[in-house]
Formats: C-alpha cells, structure tokens, sequence
C-alpha cells in the first residue's frame, strides 16, 4: 500500500550559475519565462501550471523532482515521510488558452519554431540501486510499473518504467524512468512538445543555432512510444523534447522485459554511448 498516490510530474529542478544563459537555453527549447526572483529562474509551457522547470541559482547540479498530490490532505501524509520537510504554501496557477487544431479546409502552416512546450512529461534518475529506488516511488507516491528491465537473469532489474496511478484514468507510460548507473542523479528530464512536426522542426532550429549539444534523436521509442530529441542544456543536463506517448490506466498491467528487446527505438539511431552512460549529479 502506497503512502500516497501522484497524479502527475510537476517540475524538474536544476542549479545553475548564470540564470540568463539557463534563460537563453529554455526559451530556444520551447518555455516561456513565468517568473524570475534574484536567486531562480520559472518556466512555464502552455498548459495551466505555473511552471514546469526551475533553475536556482549555484553551482551546477540537479535538485530533484516534484509531483503532483492529488490535495492537501495527501501532502500532509507524505509530508510525514522519513526525511520530508513540512508542507508549505504554494502558488497560484495562471490559466491560459490552449486551441485544438482543426485541418478542415485550413492550410497547414506551422509557427516559427521553437514551438511552445505543452507541459513536463517524465523524469529520469540514473541510480547503483535502481530497485530500492523504484520500490521507495512505488511506496510512498504510488507510482505503478509499466514495464521492468533486466539483463541476463530476471532478477537483475537494470531499468524501470513507472506510471502514476490514477485509476481509470489514462496517463503516460512513464512518469518516473529509473536506469542502472554507477553514480545517482538526472539522466534526463522531459516534456512535451504540441506534435510530431514540433520535434522535427525544433531539432533543426536548435541545430541551427550551433549554440547546444545534441544528445539523442530524433527517433521513436518502443518503451512509450514518444518521438524523441535529447539536447543538452549549457551544463550538459540533458532535456528531452518529445510527442505522441502511450496512455496507460491502473489496469493495463506491468511487463518484464529483457533489455535487447525493451531499450531499443521503433525507428531511429541507437542510443549514443554517451546518452547510456549520462547521469547529472
Ligand atoms: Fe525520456
């Protein structure tokens, strides 16, 4: 029995020493400045919530991940976790419009990239101890497995995809991805992009810019679906943009999975070692 169970991944935290370069780099991936205090930068996607990145200001690293309880009642029982800090007031959400496209007798005309960030999707820890960390999600935000992965035998489980439980209720495949690694930390975190076009679009006008890594893509996952494009942010943390995920309920089950057959692309290059190995402290 989970402590309790998320509805959702709500942002990814990062430390950075210069906020304007973090800016620069998030607004040509897509986001939109919500807010910026002297010591952290917001930024926000098209859908409802305030923000869904955070940058503070310091030495290069990676804070963490927050999720979505489903109310306060919720927050109150995990906030009595073993190394929780007290529940503390939160912000207000800034509402805005979000038109669905219709095609009949319109032309297609896509916007100049880069196209907005629609909302965070998932997160990504590289751990030593991937099972102890994915049963500590399982136990105390309720996450549920869509699909484990090993390597030679069942029970050395090397990475795993977990999903929010929302009862009937479809959601991604994955909110939470868990990978075998020799140091803990982000491997990527991710979000989510209108289309398909806005992945390939955007992979060229970032390429175009000459100014950022590209780690990964663009290709189709097999695990989720998503079409994929990875790039690195100023400090080389990793952010994906992506379209088109599987949408999982509380009854689609789990899967166990060898890692040949699961942590390959439908379509699209191999992972590059460098991806494989990548964990942000
Ligand atoms: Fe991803």
């Amino acid at each position: 029995m989970a402590l309790i169970k998320v509805k959702d991944l709500a942002y990814g935290r990062l430390r950075a020493p210069d906020l304007d370069v973090m800016e620069e780099f998030l607004t040509h991936f897509g986001m939109v400045r919500a807010a910026r205090t002297p010591n952290a930068l917001y930024m926000r996607g098209t859908d409802p919530s305030h923000h869904l990145h955070v940058t503070e200001k310091g030495d290069p690293a990676f804070v963490g991940f927050a999720y979505h309880a489903a109310g306060e009642d919720d927050l109150g029982r995990v906030a009595k976790a073993p190394g929780a800090s007290p529940v503390e007031g939160t912000r207000d959400p800034v509402n805005t419009g979000n038109e669905p496209l219709r095609r009949a007798g319109v032309l297609m005309r896509l916007p100049k990239p880069p196209a907005p960030i629609k909302r965070i999707g998932h997160g990504v820890l590289g751990t030593p101890k991937v099972r102890e960390t994915v049963q500590w999600f399982r136990e105390t935000l309720g996450f549920i497995c869509s699909d484990d992965v090993y390597a030679g035998e069942k029970e050395n489980i090397i990475g795993s995809f977990n999903r929010c439980d929302r009862g009937d209720e479809y959601v991604d495949h994955h909110t939470l991805f868990c990978v075998t690694n020799e140091r803990a930390g982000l491997n990527h975190m991710s979000f989510e992009v209108p289309d398909v076009d806005a992945v390939f679009m955007d992979h060229e006008y970032l390429a175009r810019l000459g100014k950022y890594e590209h780690m990964w893509g663009v290709g189709r996952h097999l695990l989720g679906s998503q079409v994929y494009d990875y790039w690195c942010d100023p400090w080389g943390r990793v952010h994906e943009r992506w379209a088109d995920t599987d949408r999982l309920n509380a009854t689609s089950g789990s899967n166990l999975l060898p890692a040949h057959e699961a942590l390959v692309s439908q379509w699209g290059e191999d992972p590059p070692e460098k991806f494989i190995r990548h964990v942000s402290p």
